[in-house]
């Protein structure tokens, strides 16, 4: 019996932002699915995941052909899940995918060649069993490969039907700009980037976001909670169900130092006097930025991704929690 979503999803319209100077809204919270969607990963937990997300109005579901694991898994389970639960809804939704990190062996395998891209998303639409995505990233710049062949390979996708939108990830400001003229003259413009932005992360704030304001370009910070750190989760030692405890290729234990964990528990404070848990704050203030259409979030369990909606309830912030936020982070 495919899930019935809550007639409710879409009651708070103050849930979406433009993207960029496009025609497409974005919820404010979006779902990746880079951990805890592989084939090693329990189908029940991640199928909970997506309609417990859909049914609190996220529309907007990201992924790559990487995401795993094994790599390609996230996609597989994704498909499933879509055709079982949400093949009634599918343009309810917001569909990403990205190719550029190794896939397949080989000098086609990765980066950004014509060849590499488009190979990729026809695997990745197979994987997924749909006839486009909505949106298609190039997931990282290749300083091997001209930025007009890997531009030209996202336009094409877009041409071709296979994907509504282009996107762009881990470019930095001046590869930004020069992508977007350059996808501006093909006739398919940017719609959007994809960088690292969360408290402990403030590169996209020298040059990068102001480049997607002047461009038009909706930004969507991925790892916003900085892969969980930025939660109560390691606030008494590391969890055995937490991701640096399980799955630790990306947040190493080693990262979780008590210079740190000074400031995250400071954090914590500072997000209790405002009524909010320090994942909700941390999200409102990746938030705060104009240039952010979208915080594109992680997620283990159901509870995590209630809590995390329940921060659109507060997203302002008075100048001296901005400037107590800063002194904490300075140390
Ligand atoms: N473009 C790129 O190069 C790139 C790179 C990385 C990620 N991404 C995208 O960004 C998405 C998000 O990355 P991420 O998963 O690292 O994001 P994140 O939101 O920073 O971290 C998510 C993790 O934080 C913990 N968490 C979330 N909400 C919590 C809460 N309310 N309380 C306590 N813990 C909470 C969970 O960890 P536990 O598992 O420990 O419970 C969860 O798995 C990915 O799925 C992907 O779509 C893109």
């Amino acid at each position: 019996m495919p899930h019935q979503p809550a007639p409710q999803r879409y009651a708070n319209p103050a849930l979406y932002r433009r993207c960029g100077r496009s025609g497409l809204q974005l919820p404010l919270l979006s779902l990746g699915l880079w951990h805890n969607f592989g084939g090693v990963d329990d189908f029940a937990t991640s199928r909970a995941l997506i309609l417990r997300s859909f049914d609190l109005g996220i529309t907007h579901f990201d992924l790559a052909n990487n995401y795993g694991p094994p790599p390609g898994s996230a996609e597989t389970t994704f498909g499933k899940i879509l055709r079982e639960d949400l093949a009634a809804h599918r343009d309810e939704l917001i569909i990403s995918t990205k190719a550029g990190y190794l896939m397949w062996d080989g000098p086609y395998g990765e980066w950004g060649s014509r060849k590499n891209l488009l190979a990729s998303l026809d695997q990745s639409l197979a994987r997924m069993g749909l006839p486009y995505v909505d949106i298609f990233y190039s997931h990282r710049p290749d300083p091997a490969t001209p930025l007009e062949e890997t531009m030209g390979a996202l336009a094409h996708a877009v041409r071709s039907g296979k994907a509504l939108y282009a996107g762009v990830s881990n470019y930095n400001a001046e590869q930004t700009a020069r992508a977007a003229q350059i996808l501006r003259d093909l006739g398919t413009p940017c719609l959007i980037h994809q960088p690292k932005y969360h408290l402990f992360e403030r590169t996209p704030e020298r040059g990068l976001l102001d480049v997607l304001t002047r461009e038009g370009i909706g930004g969507i910070a991925f790892c916003p909670l900085a892969q969980g750190l930025l939660t109560n989760r390691y606030l008494a030692g590391i969890p055995a169900d937490s991701r640096a405890a399980h799955d630790p290729r990306f947040l190493k234990p080693e990262h979780i130092t008590e210079e740190k964990l000074g400031k995250i528990r400071k954090l914590d404070a500072l997000a209790k006097v405002r009524g909010q848990s320090l994942a909700q704050m941390s999200l409102a203030w990746v938030l705060r930025q104009p240039a952010i259409t979208s915080a594109l979030i992680g997620a283990s369990k159901v509870s995590q991704i209630e809590e995390n909606v329940a921060a659109l309830n507060n997203l302002t912030f008075n100048p001296a929690e901005l400037t107590a936020i800063e002194s904490i982070l300075a140390g």
